[in-house]
């Protein structure tokens, strides 16, 4: 490696790059999606998928993410172009789909949260949570195809959100990341183990508790449940986001790349673990209030969240209000720090290829993303993105993992990568690390996806007809295919290949 990679690495410590690991890590998905996904696919049936999920990909993909990004000094695409030029486009598709998809939806939500920081003030929500949060704030349609017009209070909290964006990742990303992060998460932790706290001592919280951690065993022959928590191992530790390829490429050469992915997964995914206590002790109280069966108190899995933490900010015996505005700027905060990374990824991409300005990158992004996200502020906003959220993790994240594992593990060389990761790693990884990644994770990833286009081929999926999920998610997967197919085709300067040449390091953060 050249004296100049040695200098690459321009987070101020491992440290900071652990916070802005964790913090593009723990966002939304932790209490919004994970809550939702655990609540819809039988509560404790799911957590044994997860734990399997985490294990079995997850922090084998995120050690391979890592020390790719670490080897080749480069952002996802420049990374699998050194792998292979034909590899290339995987390293587009990858930050096009989530820029181009989860991120249009992802901001919305980030808008969601801001307008309960609002409501917090004079708990705005009223008496029934979820009346309030489908009917007054969402005004939900009937079917995906009836869009029922804007609905203005979350276009302008979602624009907000895509210039908040914009400001941070148009400038110094790093140390607006950096700082952000040591503040607010630190807020978001203290925020949830008090209401986990709160919620424990609400009458029928137990019957929400003994639905999060009582295993269904039968559950665990649905194929259904398996791929729904692949899906969101993959999502919440941003695999396959390119972002974790880039983040490591700008660490220092000496580094011990397996810690900081035990560190990374397991921080975030015990924080979920955490929260999970706080929304099902709620449910098992609204439960109770209701009169109905747990797993029949939410009417639509994505809005779980916004009606069990107004119900349990409302019941908090003191300073109600002030604890609302904590916790839900905590959240905006979490899902901000999320949000700036997955632009970073596919900017520093743009960047690293095509040496356009850092400003003009970020901006046309932020300005797309901001017309892609106004579908999702409609009335029937709430139905595309259960579609497209389904979609492009299900299908797009998991798929590009699994091809990941083959480019790295085949062309590459698993063994050759695990020999960089080793090189300043304490613990060394040994050959199980290869057949992880050569063949128990790719095989098991396939059968997830197989099993799953055949069950929902047949079954479908929340209803909606396979016509819809197939034009609205699978177009949306093809065409991102295409434009990063059609990227990948045009060619890199060639001293940008060279392995010992150190890309972009000059451009990202500033
Ligand atoms: N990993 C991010 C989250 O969980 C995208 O929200």
């Amino acid at each position: 490696m050249s004296a100049a990679g040695h200098q690459r690495g321009s987070f101020s410590s491992n440290w900071g790059f652990l916070l802005a690991a964790i913090g593009s890590a723990i966002g939304l998905g932790n209490i919004w999606r994970f809550s939702y996904m655990t609540y819809t696919n039988g509560g404790g049936a799911f957590l044994i998928p997860y734990v399997v999920a985490l294990f079995s990909a997850g922090i084998p993909l995120l050690i391979l993410e890592y020390g790719l990004g670490h080897r080749e000094q480069a952002s996802a695409p420049l990374a699998f172009a050194k792998v292979n030029r034909r590899t290339e486009w995987l390293g587009w598709w990858m930050p096009l789909f989530v820029m181009f998809g989860i991120m249009f939806y992802y901001q919305v939500v980030i808008g969601w949260c801001a307008n309960f920081l609002i409501f917090s003030f004079n708990l705005a929500w009223g008496p029934d949570t979820q009346d309030f949060f489908l009917n007054t704030f969402l005004g939900v349609t009937k079917s995906p195809a009836e869009l029922g017009g804007i609905r203005p209070a979350i276009l302008i909290a979602t624009g907000l959100m895509w210039l908040i964006t914009w400001f941070i990742t148009y400038q110094e990303v790093h140390r607006g990341i950096e700082r952000a992060c040591r503040i607010f998460m630190p807020v978001l932790v203290v925020t949830t183990l008090i209401l986990v706290g709160w919620g424990l001592t609400l009458p029928g919280a137990g019957d929400g508790l003994s639905y999060y951690l009582k295993p269904e065993w039968g559950k665990l022959l649905d194929p259904k449940v398996w791929i729904a928590a692949y899906g969101q191992i993959f999502f919440t530790l941003s695999i396959s986001f390119g972002i974790m390829i880039a983040y490591a490429s700008y660490l220092p050469r000496k580094t011990d790349l397996v810690r900081n992915a035990w560190i990374t997964s397991l921080t975030n995914c015990i924080y979920s673990f955490l929260a999970g206590f706080a929304v099902f002790a709620v449910v098992g109280y609204l439960a109770g209030v209701k009169g109905v069966p747990v797993d029949q108190v939410i009417k639509s899995g994505p809005t779980l969240a916004f009606v069990v933490f107004p119900e349990a900010i409302s019941r908090l015996p003191f300073l109600r209000e002030v604890f609302g505005i904590f916790f839900f700027s905590a959240l905006v905060i979490a899902g901000l720090t999320s949000g700036v990374s997955i632009v970073e990824a596919l900017t520093c991409s743009a960047i690293d290829k095509f040496r356009w300005p850092r400003k003009w990158v970020v901006t046309g992004l932020c300005v797309l993303g901001f017309m892609g996200s106004i579908i999702f502020t409609t009335g029937g906003g709430l139905y595309w993105l259960d579609i497209v959220d389904h979609f492009l993790n299900q299908y797009g994240l998991v798929m590009a993992g699994l091809l990941e594992c083959l480019f790295v593990g085949y062309i590459l060389k698993a063994g050759v990568l695990r020999k960089h990761i080793n090189e300043s790693t304490q613990r060394k990884m040994n050959q199980g690390w290869d057949f992880m990644i050569k063949y128990l994770t790719p095989s098991i990833l396939l059968i997830m996806l197989v099993r799953s286009v055949t069950t929902e081929l047949a079954k479908g999926y929340g209803g909606y007809s396979t016509a819809s999920l197939l034009s609205v998610g699978g177009s949306w997967l093809l065409a991102t295919l295409a434009a990063a197919v059609i990227l990948s085709l045009y060619p890199w300067e060639p001293s940008r290949l060279r392995s010992d040449h150190v890309p972009g390091s000059d451009e990202l953060f500033r």
